[in-house]
C-alpha cells in the first residue's frame, strides 16, 4: 500500500514492482528485478510519481560479460545498477555485504520476500540514530530479503522525513538457519549512480587540524576515506563524503551528502567502474571486521543519513544542521541555549589546587561566565600524563574537600560545575591496572604500545563498563555536577580482548564502540540534567554517533583563531554550530605560538559554543573589560547563533585563503550576525564586499553601529561593503590593526 504524509510519500507499483520514495525535494526509486533481487533506478531531484519507471532502467548487452540468465545477454549484474549488491554472481564491483558460510562459500542469493510501509521510524538496537517525536514526522519502508539456501534474512530500512530533505538507511542481518555465519562486510547504504561526473568532498586532517575540506574529481577506480583506529571515527577522516557536480558552488547546484552515525572504524567509498557508474558505499569498515552470527542472532548496521540538496553545499549543510540539532541530539539540553564556560586546562594544565581553581572561577564569574569546568588532573596521583587513568577518586592533596566540596563552592560563586573524565582509558600506574591488568586491550605475548602514556580499556566487556559506570555515577550522585567533558586520547593498537573467544576477536572494535554507547546511554538516562561534551584529543571523534549522546563536541585542541577558521568552516559542512565547542585561549597560542588579538579570537569562537580556556586571573583590567563585553555579546546573540541558519560566505580553503566569512540568520529572517576575518594585512588592497545570504529581500535592515539602513536585496546583490581590513575599529572603540583582524556585524529588521 502506498503511504503519503504531507508532501512526502512512499509508493509501491504493484505491476512493475517498483518502490518510489518521494522526499520533500528528492526521489529515490528502485525495483525488484527479474532475478528477484533489487535494482536501483534513480536518486535525485524529485520527479512525478507514475505507474512505471521501468523504462529508466536500461540494460545494455556488452560483449564478453557474464550473465545470470542464458536467454538474456543483457542481464549481467555487472551492468545493472543495484540496491544492495552482493559479490560473486556476475557483479565484480565491491559489494554492500559479504557473508562467509560454513562450507567456505561466499555466494549469497538474497531475493525479495516482502515489504512493509509504515509511519514513523523504528529505533536501532543499541545504536545511535536519528529519531522522530511522533509518527507523523516520517515514513519508513522495510524490505525483507531472504537467502533460501541458508535461511538468512536481510532487512533494509529506509526512512524519509516530512520536514527534512533526508533519507536514512540501514541494514539488519538475521540468521534464521542452522549454520553459523561470518559477516565480513555489512554496509549501511550502497547506491549506484547513473554516472560519475562528480567531485568528492571529504573532511580530512589530523590532531589540531581536523576536518579540512578536501575536494577531488571522481576517477575510474576506488576512492575512499576511512578509519582503522578502532575506537574513533578519527581526526584523520570524518565519516562523511559528499558528491557534487563540478559546477556546484556553496549556494547552487546538486549535491548528495552521505554521513554515518558511527564513532569507530568506518568506510566511505566511491567505486567508479569502467562504464563510469559510481557506486557509493558507506558503513562499518570491513577491514579487520568479522561478525560471527550464530543461529537466531542478528546484526544491525549503523545508520547512513543521506541528504539531497539542489541548493549547493550550504543547502546540504543546513539540512544536516537541522536534522542533527533537532532529531539526533536528544535530552534536556537539545533545545536549551548552552552556558558560557571557563575551562582550566590551558590555564593550569596539571598544576592546580583548590585555591587556584576558585580564583579562576571567581574572576570568570565576574566576567559573566556560567559554567566552570575542571579538566584533567583532579583524580588519583594525576600530576602528569603518566598516571591514574581509571582511578576516578579525587586527589585530596589538590582538592581537600573533594569534588563534592569544590562543586558546592563553585555553585556558591554562582557558577555551575563541570568535570572532565576519560572513561575508556587506563594508566599502568594506577590502582585499576594493579587490580585488573587483563582489562587492557592487548594480545598475549605481544608488545603493548603506549600512546600518551596510556592504554585502552576493553569496553567490549560488560564488567569493565559497569565498573567505570559505578565510579562515574557515584561522583555524579554525590557532587553537584552539571556538565561532563568525556575525553578519549588514544587509539587502539595490538587489538585483542582477553575474554572474547578466538572466532570473535575481529568483533572487538565494534563491540568496544557498542560498549561506549551503552555507557553513554546509561549515564544520560540516569543523569538527564547533565550536559555532555564529547572530546577525543580535541575533535578526533566529531561524529553523529557522539552527538546522539553528547549535544556538543570539543572541536579541536587547536584554539588559535586563524587555524580555527578552517577547522570550524570544515566542521560546519555537516555539524551544527550548536555542536562546536569554541574557546578563546591565551596568546602566544599554545599550539602554534601565534599572537592574535582578543577580538579576533572571540569573533571566531562566537560561531560555536563559546567559552574561555586561559588564566583569567592574569588578564589585564582592559582585557577583562573586553571579555565582559564579549560574554554579554554572546549571551545576547546565542539563541540566534546556536539555532539560526548558518551560511558560509568566503572559504579559507579557496583562493589564497586570506579571507573567511560566514553568517547566521534567524528563521524569521529578522536578525543576523556576520563574521568576516582577514588573516594577513594587505597593502593598498582591493575593494571588498560580502554578498550576504538568507535575508528577506524586502526587509529593511539596521546594522548596529551604523546609521545607514539596507534592504535585504541590496545586501544580497550589491553586498555589504567592508572596511579596510588592516585597521579595524569596532563600535566600542576596540582597535585591531595589522594581521589577524575580524569584523562583526549585527543586523536587525527595522521596526
Ligand atoms: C585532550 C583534550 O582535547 C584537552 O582539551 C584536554 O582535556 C586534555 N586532553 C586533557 O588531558
Amino acid at each position: 500500500m502506498d503511504m503519503k504524509l504531507g508532501q512526502i510519500a512512499i509508493y509501491y507499483n504493484e505491476g512493475t514492482k517498483e518502490f518510489h520514495i518521494q522526499g520533500l525535494n528528492f526521489s529515490y526509486i528502485f525495483k525488484i528485478l527479474k532475478n528477484n533481487q533489487l535494482g536501483h533506478i534513480f536518486y535525485g531531484k524529485r520527479i512525478h510519481h507514475r505507474a512505471s519507471f521501468s523504462h529508466l532502467l536500461k540494460m545494455k548487452t556488452r560483449g564478453n560479460s557474464t550473465v545470470q540468465f542464458e536467454d538474456d545477454p543483457a542481464f549481467s549484474l555487472e551492468m545493472i545498477k543495484q540496491e544492495y549488491p552482493s559479490y560473486g554472481t556476475t557483479d565484480f564491483r565491491e559489494p554492500a555485504f559479504q557473508i562467509v558460510y560454513e562450507n567456505g562459500s561466499r555466494i549469497s542469493n538474497f531475493e525479495y520476500k516482502e515489504h512493509k510501509i509504515y509511519k514513523g521510524k523504528p529505533r536501532l538496537d543499541g545504536l545511535p540514530a536519528t529519531y522522530v517525536e511522533n509518527e507523523n514526522e516520517a515514513i519508513t519502508l522495510e524490505i525483507h530479503l531472504f537467502d533460501e539456501l541458508t535461511a538468512t534474512e536481510i532487512i533494509l530500512l529506509y526512512t524519509v522525513f516530512a520536514h527534512f530533505n533526508v533519507l536514512t538507511r540501514s541494514a539488519k542481518f538475521i540468521n534464521k538457519g542452522k549454520q553459523t555465519l561470518n559477516v565480513t562486510r555489512a554496509m549501511s547504504a550502497s547506491i549506484d549512480f547513473f554516472d560519475a561526473d562528480f567531485e568528492m568532498i571529504h573532511l580530512s586532517g589530523a590532531w589540531t587540524r581536523e576536518r579540512h575540506v578536501k575536494n577531488r574529481k571522481l576517477e575510474v577506480g576506488i576512492q575512499s576515506v576511512s578509519s582503522t583506529r578502532g575506537n574513533a571515527s578519527s581526526p584523520h577522516h570524518n565519516p562523511f563524503i559528499a558528491l557534487k557536480r563540478p559546477e556546484v558552488t556553496e549556494h547552487q547546484g546538486e549535491v548528495y551528502g552521505f554521513s554515518l552515525v558511527y564513532s569507530g572504524n568506518f568506510l566511505a567509498q566511491v567505486e567508479v567502474d569502467n562504464f563510469e557508474v559510481a557506486r557509493v558505499s558507506l558503513g562499518i569498515n570491513p577491514f579487520d571486521f568479522n561478525w560471527r552470527l550464530e543461529r537466531g542472532e542478528s546484526f544491525q548496521t549503523p545508520e547512513a543519513v543521506m541528504v539531497y540538496s539542489d541548493q549547493g553545499l550550504n543547502g546540504m549543510s543546513q539540512t544536516y544542521h537541522e536534522i542533527y540539532r533537532t532529531r539526533l541530539v536528544r535530552g534536556e539540553w537539545r533545545d536549551k541555549v548552552r552556558p558560557v564556560l571557563i575551562n582550566n586546562w590551558e590555564a593550569t594544565y596539571f598544576s592546580f589546587n583548590e585555591e587556584k581553581l576558585l580564583e579562576i572561577a571567581k574572576v570568570a564569574k565576574d566576567l559573566g561566565a556560567e559554567l566552570f569546568v575542571l579538566d584533567d588532573g583532579w583524580f588519583g596521583q594525576r600530576n602528569n600524563s603518566k598516571t591514574s587513568l581509571g582511578d576516578w577518586f579525587v586527589n585530596h592533596e589538590k582538592i581537600p574537600n573533594g569534588i563534592d566540596g569544590l562543586s558546592r563552592k563553585i555553585n556558591d560563586l554562582g557558577l555551575a560545575f563541570g568535570l572532565w573524565f576519560e572513561p575508556e582509558m587506563i594508566s599502568k600506574q594506577s590502582k585499576l591496572y594493579r587490580e585488573h591488568p587483563d582489562w587492557l586491550i592487548q594480545v598475549p605475548g605481544r608488545r603493548q604500545s603506549p600512546g600518551r602514556n596510556q592504554f585502552v580499556l576493553d569496553f567490549s566487556r560488560k564488567e569493565v563498563v559497569d565498573h567505570i559506570y559505578a565510579l562515574m555515577a557515584q561522583l555524579l550522585s554525590t557532587a553537584s555536577i552539571s556538565y561532563i567533558k568525556w575525553d578519549m586520547n588514544r587509539y587502539m593498537t595490538e587489538i585483542g580482548s582477553m575474554t572474547l573467544p578466538t572466532e570473535r576477536q575481529m568483533e572487538l572494535s565494534h563491540r568496544y564502540i557498542l560498549g561506549v554507547y551503552r555507557l553513554y546511554e546509561r549515564l544520560t538516562n540516569e543523569f538527564p540534567h547533565v550536559l555532555f561534551e564529547s572530546c577525543a584529543a580535541g575533535g578526533g571523534r566529531f561524529d553523529p554517533g557522539m552527538l546522539y549522546y553528547a549535544p556538543q563536541t570539543w572541536t579541536s585542541d587547536d584554539t588559535d583563531a586563524v587555524e580555527r577558521l578552517k577547522i570550524q568552516y570544515g566542521t560546519s559542512f555537516v555539524y551544527p554550530i550548536s555542536s562546536m565547542g569554541a574557546h578563546v585561549s591565551a596568546i602566544p597560542n599554545h599550539q602554534v605560538r601565534r599572537l592574535t588579538n582578543l577580538h579576533m579570537r572571540a569573533a571566531v569562537a562566537y560561531f560555536g559554543i563559546f567559552g574561555y580556556e586561559l588564566d583569567v586571573t592574569k588578564m589585564s583590567e582592559y582585557d577583562r573589560a573586553c571579555m565582559r563585553e564579549q560574554i554579554n555579546f554572546y549571551k545576547e546573540h546565542r539563541e540566534l547563533i546556536q539555532k539560526g541558519l548558518f551560511y558560509r560566505l568566503l572559504s579559507p580553503f579557496e583562493g589564497n585563503g586570506n579571507d573567511t566569512a560566514w553568517m547566521v540568520v534567524s528563521k524569521d529572517k529578522k536578525e543576523a550576525v556576520i563574521g568576516y576575518y582577514q588573516v594577513l594585512a594587505k597593502p593598498n588592497a582591493k575593494y571588498k564586499r560580502l554578498l550576504l545570504k538568507g535575508l528577506d529581500p524586502n526587509t529593511e535592515y539596521e546594522i548596529e553601529g551604523s546609521s545607514v539602513t539596507h534592504y535585504g536585496d541590496e545586501l544580497m546583490n550589491f553586498g555589504l561593503v567592508l572596511e579596510e581590513g588592516n585597521v579595524v575599529v569596532d563600535q566600542s572603540g576596540y582597535k585591531q590593526s595589522g594581521d589577524f583582524t575580524a569584523q562583526l556585524f549585527v543586523m536587525k529588521a527595522k521596526r
